[in-house]
């Protein structure tokens, strides 16, 4: 394998003079863990050695491991000559990411979890690499509620992302169709939310159902288990609990959580339907202390600075026919309902300001008045993003309209999940993920940028790999590499490094959709999953 064929591309790289030599991999090759880079040591002795059989004993004169706080914490540098393989970064992180460039230099077969036979060759080619990312946030965020994604998958997602050099997993954890983790204070979030009665099937306008419950959730020592195993990758996971909208699974195990003078909350079940549910959570101090109680316990699992409250699609139709939520209206002195969401996400970002974190919302938590500290993921577009920076928050750019994995990735017919905009490889690989009428200080508040993988109709594993790769993969470069200008960018030689990248991706078992379209087993879904006629192209 070359340099020439790495994803993400690399900032530089060069061969070793005086020619295209390789460094060997064998039975003798030792592993050296300079300070600081242990857990990167046993991360790629387990990684290498699952694939290679080989057993990388410590010592020099092999592979070796250093950090070099000269460099920015996550860049890192690989230096092949005859003598050794050199891995520095800034940071065990920049030494990480220099491992998962070992590994892709070493050919797809790397990437498997048993050798294929005694006899074969390890070559590292002979050459320095210099890498470092553009954005500090380089996400995939992952609804397992609309789906729920056993706790294997989603170890397995992280370790494609960190093979794509992905550092934010944001874990969407509840939503009207579920609720996914363990709250010992409140068990019925997921004795009752975790489960629903039955699932649309495909498209919200379909008129089919899947007539069989779906749930599950992650218990606490899931998470953590899922914390730690992405911290070695070092991913943070931010973990999203979604109010007070798209809340109907909280409010279907806890009623009084509703606007229960507006409708009979003790007859709502977990939603069975896709689109936005009109039950949200009543604007009341109980709900505040409830959801206090939430954020405490998942502050205990998740040590993310960012702490994700949703805020996004909150419908405002039962806060306007309540007569709780009017008087909370003239009791705060605020214009209209969106100031009492103003005031509700205001709430949460004091009381996790007040531990420590920082509040990250959907750019809805814009409308009626955002507390300085807080971030904004935009996702209707550019302009709320482009609005937060101008205003001094924080932004991560993920518009539907380019990074939303669920949506079609070809027009044509036979793609299985045709919902949403057309987006293809080459689209996300020309999506710019900082806006030019931003300026340059204003464009400081980018922290980066994330896919959004929703999953009403991905039910399973090989759909959610069909989906996101290998637009995932294009999404990585973007994130990662210092790309021109999207007019500017060279497909063709992606594409070319993507027939590597593919055969990467098979060794890891990723379904991904093929060059040539949907292989017959991942057309199934087909003519059922088709948008209703007169349905929005939007979900
Ligand atoms: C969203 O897509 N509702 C954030």
């Amino acid at each position: 394998m070359s340099f020439e064929e790495l994803i993400p591309a690399p900032r530089k790289a060069w061969w070793v003079p005086p020619g295209r030599g390789a460094f060997p991999l064998d039975e003798e090759t030792a592993l050296h863990a300079g300070p600081g880079t242990e857990r990167v040591a046993s991360w790629l002795r387990a990684t290498l050695g699952a694939a290679t059989g080989l057993p990388f004993p410590d010592g020099r004169n092999g592979i070796e491991l250093g950090v070099d706080t000269g460099m920015e914490p996550e860049a890192y540098r690989v230096a092949v000559d005859g003598h050794a393989v050199r891995i520095d970064g800034g940071s065990a992180a920049g030494v990480f990411w220099g491992a998962q460039t070992l590994r892709q230099l070493l050919g797809p077969d790397a990437f498997r979890r048993a050798p294929l036979g005694p006899r074969r060759e390890w070559l590292v080619p002979m050459a320095v690499i210099e890498d470092s990312p553009r954005f500090a946030w380089r996400g995939l965020m992952l609804d397992v509620a609309r789906h729920f994604m056993p706790k294997d998958g989603v170890l397995r997602y992280l370790d494609l992302m960190a093979a794509h050099k992905l550092n934010v997993l944001h874990f969407h954890l509840t939503d009207d169709q579920g609720w996914r983790v363990e709250i010992r204070k409140y068990p019925k979030l997921t004795e009752v939310g975790s489960w629903r009665a039955r699932t649309k099937f495909g498209h919200r306008a379909s008129p089919l159902w899947e007539e069989k419950p779906h749930g599950g959730f992650y218990t606490q020592d899931d998470i953590r288990e899922i914390v730690a195993y992405a911290a070695e990758r070092h991913i943070t996971v931010v973990p999203e609990i979604d109010v007070p909208g798209h809340s109907q699974a909280a409010i279907a195990a806890y009623p009084e959580l509703g606007n229960t003078d507006v409708i009979d909350t003790t007859s709502l079940t977990v939603w069975d339907n896709w689109g936005i549910s009109a039950n949200v959570l009543a604007p009341t101090d109980n709900t505040l202390r409830f959801y206090e109680g939430v954020f405490e316990e998942l502050l205990e699992l998740f040590p993310s600075r960012f702490v994700h409250v949703g805020g996004d699609e909150c419908l405002k139709d039962q806060w306007r026919r309540s007569p709780v939520a009017q008087k909370r209206i003239q009791e705060l002195g605020v214009a209209d309902e969106d100031g009492l969401q103003a005031w509700f996400i205001g709430h949460f970002d004091n009381w996790l300001s007040a531990r420590g974190r920082r509040l990250i919302g959907w750019d809805e938590i814009l409308e009626g008045g955002l507390a300085k500290g807080a971030a904004v993921s935009s996702w209707r577009g550019y302009a709320g993003g482009i609005a937060a920076a101008r205003a001094g928050h924080d932004v991560v750019m993920c518009p539907e309209q380019q990074v939303y994995l669920d949506h079609r990735q070809h027009a044509g017919a036979d793609e299985p999940v045709p919902i949403g905009y057309v987006r293809t490889l080459e689209d996300v690989y020309r999506f710019e993920p900082v806006p030019p009428e931003l300026t340059e200080d204003e464009a400081a508040h980018v922290l980066g940028t994330q896919a959004n993988v929703w999953t009403e109709v991905t039910e399973d594993q090989a759909r959610v790999d069909y989906q996101t790769f290998p637009r995932l993969s294009a999404f990585a470069e973007v994130a990662w590499s210092r790309l021109p200008a999207p007019a500017e960018r060279d497909f063709a030689d992606f594409e070319r490094r993507m027939a590597a990248h593919y055969r990467r991706l098979d060794a890891l078992g990723v379904g991904y959709r093929p060059p040539t379209g949907p292989l017959p087993w991942q057309k199934r879904l087909g003519v059922l999953g088709r948008p209703i006629e007169g349905a929005p192209p939007n979900r």
